[in-house]
């Protein structure tokens, strides 16, 4: 079988004034495609004598791998010169989405922000927390009626289980109390769980609690801050309630209303002064100091901020709903 040995070169020669990837394209299909001398060479083969089969394959072989390296390098070439011609640093880039905050995320900062210039610290609590932080040292003693009103996940089915999870961010008050020097202004934003579901309901949620544990500090100083504080958020005068309510740590203690268009009055948090038992349970001198402690519910704060009214739209993972919130 006659190979001509110029194929090679000539197959170079002609990739040299190649314009486009098409015409490559072309060329390579002349060259290695089913109706080139190669293809058509290997059919051949099969009527040769068996010692001349063996040296024509081994030459078509070579002779194909030869231009199969020299179309690689071709391309490679070719692609990298066009690369270079295309390649525009000027032009703006693809629109790339990088995700953003959760609204909760943000409202939760939104809430911090007002409490930090004022100096109080960040506490982060603990999730899965025992009995008595969550409830005993807040003044709830076994079987009181209260504890009925938490829906309480227990860590094992056994409601006498000492592990729980935490059904409200008061446990970081006990912890914070019990371990910090005096003056104390702290606010704790985190993750609290109870057994319940529906459209105003998750069995988890966000709150943000806060502690004030000083000398002389009263009713109205709480009042100031909190009315304060709602102007801050909703950026306007509101119309603000403290209705007389019970929480077994704190007495007095209030529930906060605030006036909300014609929707009427909406709860949006829990307050009062800290009971004296727990301030004596966590060693602090009841003579000197008194506190007052808030707890908001994050979630019913950015469905009012944000006019969202399903409480389970924030954890549906739904892209449309979340990217209102992009920015
Ligand atoms: N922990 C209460 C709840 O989840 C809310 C609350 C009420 C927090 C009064 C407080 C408070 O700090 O003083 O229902």
């Amino acid at each position: 079988m006659q190979i001509p040995q110029d194929l090679i070169e000539t197959a170079a020669l002609k990739l040299k004034s190649i314009q486009s990837e098409a015409e490559f394209f072309q060329l390579r299909a002349k060259f290695l495609g089913k109706k080139s001398f190669v293809a058509s060479s290997f059919s051949k083969l099969r009527g040769l004598k068996s010692d001349e089969k063996v040296i024509a394959a081994k030459e078509l072989n070579i002779l194909k791998n030869n231009l199969i390296k020299l179309f690689e390098t071709a391309l490679a070439d070719f692609e990298g010169k066009n690369d270079s011609v295309q390649l525009d640093v000027t032009l703006p880039p693809d629109p790339f989405n990088v995700g953003s905050e959760h609204p909760i995320t943000k409202i939760s900062q939104k809430i911090v922000r007002y409490f930090t210039p004022l100096n109080y610290q960040i506490f982060s609590g603990n999730e899965i927390e025992t009995d008595f932080y969550n409830f005993e040292a807040l003044n709830f003693p076994e079987n009181h009626p209260a504890r009925q009103m938490h829906d309480t996940f227990y860590l094992n089915s056994n409601s006498k289980s000492e592990f729980l999870l935490r059904t409200h961010t008061s446990n970081t008050q006990v912890h914070a109390m019990l371990s910090e020097d005096l003056p104390l202004y702290m606010l704790s934003p985190g993750r609290v769980f109870r057994c319940d579901s529906d459209t105003t309901h998750l069995p988890m949620f966000t709150q943000i609690e806060g502690l004030v544990v000083d000398e002389g500090v009263t009713f109205g100083d709480l009042k100031g801050i909190l009315i304060d504080f709602i102007e801050h958020f909703f950026n306007e005068k509101m119309e603000v309630r403290f209705r007389p309510s019970y929480f077994p740590f704190t007495e007095p203690s209030a529930e906060v209303d605030i006036k909300f268009g014609n929707k009427g009055w909406l709860e949006i948090l829990g307050c009062g002064m800290v009971h004296p038992k727990v301030l004596e349970g966590c060693n602090i001198n009841i003579k000197k100091y008194r506190g007052f402690a808030f707890g908001m519910g994050v979630e019913r704060l950015a469905m009012l901020y944000y006019g969202v009214t399903d409480i389970r739209e924030f954890y549906s993972s739904n892209l449309d709903f979340l990217n209102q919130f992009y920015s």
